[in-house]
């Protein structure tokens, strides 16, 4: 299991290996790596990208990644990576109930459910929101995304996600990143499970600057962990399938692509504990933006403007005097896709339970409902810890396409709109 911290910039670069002696030591590519293994670089950036940007790993595995027959369309999954809604777009807030699990046996790339995209792949930058509802290991078969790094956010049930390098065991409350490209297989611990996925076309997650705010603070880089090398020695039929320029594709190994046996390098899957986020706030008057809760950034060509942002809304004191303290209103350029991990979220009295999914798109009106409002605006200031809640945000400068599913599916709500009617009129002093 995971043990050691990850993210210190890009400056940290790990060595493991399952069995004693199979990492080549003092070069990458031995003209005879240890036991016969194959020697392959992963890299997640080109080869010429700055030194504080440039992450590759190598990996020593019992056979080369290219040995495979050719991909064919995938037909399993119906709902996952399908292209955006086409046509025109109304500009509403859009919010769904948790999806359904499923009724028959799933795993989960077949429970994965694509709700909103922008930018495709190809362009290299934008972000996907999926959903993924799942009873059901993925046995013989393993999958790979060229599109984008995965990150996975839990809200029901604990994934185990056996990759290329090693073995993730995350539960709700903890999330997880793949690499673009790395292959894993998902099994369920606790039988069922449900959860989000971002999945990040664009420059590489990584931690925020930090600024005024210090060394310290937000994520700190030491409890991101990541795997110990462990491998599958399985020759047999084995299911590989791939995501690749938004379309699934498949091929047939007769082994386990999970055969690498020690690997080093800076490219690596990793975990957090959302519980370890240290979250700063005011200790005057009103709240900072919610940048403040970043978590993890991929930026954009644009300094500052993200292309997608990870950022969470946890438990924490409030404590600012003559303030509004639940997020105000507000209409923003960045585009705003909401889950909920557990418990309630602070600007939403009801309509929005773990498990479900809003959207508000760029300049869309949004913010507390009208019970959070009048609750809020009479509430005694003392300090409050709001607990036992777990929000999150992927926020991308790409207005969110949902897919055609996600429009006309039955858990879309009717009727989101009513949450902020029926707000009263301000009273102007007479003339
Ligand atoms: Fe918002």
């Amino acid at each position: 299991m995971a043990t050691e911290g990850y993210m210190s910039g890009f400056g940290s670069h790990f060595a493991t290996e399952a069995i004693p002696g199979a990492l080549p030591e003092g070069r990458n590519s031995p003209q005879k790596p240890p036991f016969g293994l194959y020697a392959e670089q992963l890299s997640g950036t080109s080869f010429t990208a700055p030194r504080h940007e440039n992450r590759r790993s190598w990996l020593y595995r019992m056979r080369p990644s290219a040995e495979h027959p050719p991909y064919r369309k995938y037909e399993g999954a119906g709902l996952f990576a399908p292209a955006a809604a086409g046509g025109e777009l109304a500009p509403n807030r859009l919010r769904w109930d948790p999806l359904a699990l499923p009724r028959e046996p799933t795993d989960l790339i077949d429970g994965l459910v694509t709700m909103a995209v922008n930018h495709g792949p190809e362009t290299l930058t934008g972000v996907a929101v999926h959903v993924y509802r799942a009873n059901r290991d993925m046995e013989t078969r393993a999958f790979t995304n060229a599109d984008g790094e995965m990150l996975f956010v839990p809200q029901m049930g604990a994934l185990t996600l056996l990759t290329e390098m090693g073995r993730l065991d995350v539960k709700p409350g903890e999330i997880a990143l793949v690499p673009r490209g790395v292959r894993f297989r998902a099994l369920l611990s606790d039988g069922e499970a449900r959860g989000y996925v971002a999945e990040n076309h664009g420059s590489l997650f990584r931690l925020p600057e930090l600024g005024p705010i210090g060394s310290n603070g937000l994520a700190n880089p030491r409890d991101f962990l990541t795997p110990e090398a462990g491998f599958e020695d399985w020759d047999d039929d084995f299911e590989l399938v791939q995501k690749y320029l938004g379309r699934l594709w498949t091929t047939t190994l007769d082994h386990s692509p999970l055969d690498v046996v020690a690997w080093h390098g800076n490219l690596v899957p990793w975990k957090y504990d959302l519980s370890r986020f240290n979250t700063i706030g005011s200790i005057s008057f009103d709240h900072p933006d919610p940048s403040i809760f970043t978590v993890l950034t991929s930026p954009s060509d644009v300094p500052g403007r993200a292309n997608a942002d990870f950022v969470i809304f946890p438990p924490r004191w409030m404590v600012a005097e003559d303030t509004f303290r639940p997020p105000w209103f507000h209409r923003n350029v960045m585009s705003e896709c909401m889950g909920l991990i557990r418990g309630a979220y602070d600007a939403k009295a009801e309509g929005f339970a773990p498990g479900a999914l809003s959207l508000h798109n760029l300049m869309a009106g949004h913010g507390p409902d009208v019970a959070t409002w009048k609750g809020a605006s009479e509430a005694s200031l003392k300090p409050h810890k709001i607990e036992e809640t777990m929000a999150f945000m992927v926020e991308s400068c790409w207005p969110f396409r949902p897919t055609s599913h996600a429009l006309g599916c039955k858990e879309l709500q009717k009727d989101y709109d009513k949450a902020w009617g029926g707000f009263p009129k301000a009273k102007l002093p007479e003339a």
